[in-house]
């Protein structure tokens, strides 16, 4: 590295970036008060997360692996989760898409850093029927259904100006129309989970991890909790 790129990187603080040593929280995860049942645990976390002010507290970083093998991430919105798993939107022939395509497990993420807090969910990928995805199509706003129909995801394109083409040309096709339809490349996954694994920040790193397993179609009591070092 040059030095011109060292002394910028000094400037901007980076050092202090990385070289930080938070102490976490004194809260704690123990096997006397978490739910017996990860979602419930989950559905606990979350709406704690969202209380306490964790901006996008649904957003996850959503982990794939490429038909030719190599693993790719990305944040998408989690957009419904009950006894059947975790559900998000997103463009089916997208980079993810097609990743799950090819192979349909996924990691999801949440990173709860502000409250010293991160779930890691793995389960397998089943597509959302049509009148589910219909059903939440039906409720975005009017722009969000013009972009999500404009924008081929993940394909390259020249330039902005031939997005916003795109996004005026839609404009004009539905002018005075409310009714965008989806389009078929668009809808929801479900994630059927496996593995849910809850890490509480303690303090001096000595943290908690209380993982929940079940072997693939076990029963919804069929969970095993388990606690791993730090
Ligand atoms: C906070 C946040 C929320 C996002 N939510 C979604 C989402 O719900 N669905 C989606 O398709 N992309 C969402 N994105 C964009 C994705 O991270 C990603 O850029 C896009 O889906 C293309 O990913 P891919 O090329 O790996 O398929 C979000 C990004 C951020 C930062």
């Amino acid at each position: 590295m040059s030095d011109a790129v060292d002394a910028e990187r000094l400037d901007r603080g980076i050092e202090h970036a990385l070289h930080r040593h938070s102490d976490y929280g004194a809260e704690v995860l123990d096997e006397e008060h978490v739910a017996s049942d990860p979602l419930v645990q989950f559905d606990r976390w979350l709406a704690e997360a969202d209380a306490r002010g964790v901006y996008e507290a649904n957003a996850m970083v959503l982990a794939t692996v490429d038909p030719d093998g190599t693993p790719s991430s990305r944040t998408v919105l989690l957009r419904g989760v009950d006894d059947r798993g975790f559900v998000f939107y997103t463009d089916r022939e997208s980079r993810k898409g097609r990743a799950l395509a090819a192979h349909p497990t996924a990691t999801l993420l949440f990173p709860w850093y502000a409250l010293h807090r991160q779930v890691i969910v793995t389960g397998d990928v089943d597509l959302v029927d049509d009148e589910e995805s219909d059903a939440y199509w039906a409720g975005r706003p009017y722009g969000s259904r013009i972009s999500a129909s404009a924008s081929r995801q993940s394909q390259p394109i020249g330039s902005r100006a031939e997005l916003e083409a795109a996004v005026a040309a839609l404009e004009e096709q539905y002018a005075g129309v409310d009714e965008v339809g989806r389009p078929e490349r668009w809808g929801g996954y479900r994630l059927r989970p496996w593995r849910v694994e809850f890490w509480q920040g303690r303090t001096s790193r000595l943290h908690d991890r209380l993982v929940f397993a079940r072997e693939p179609g076990a029963d919804a009591a069929g969970w095993r909790l388990e606690r791993l070092q730090p």
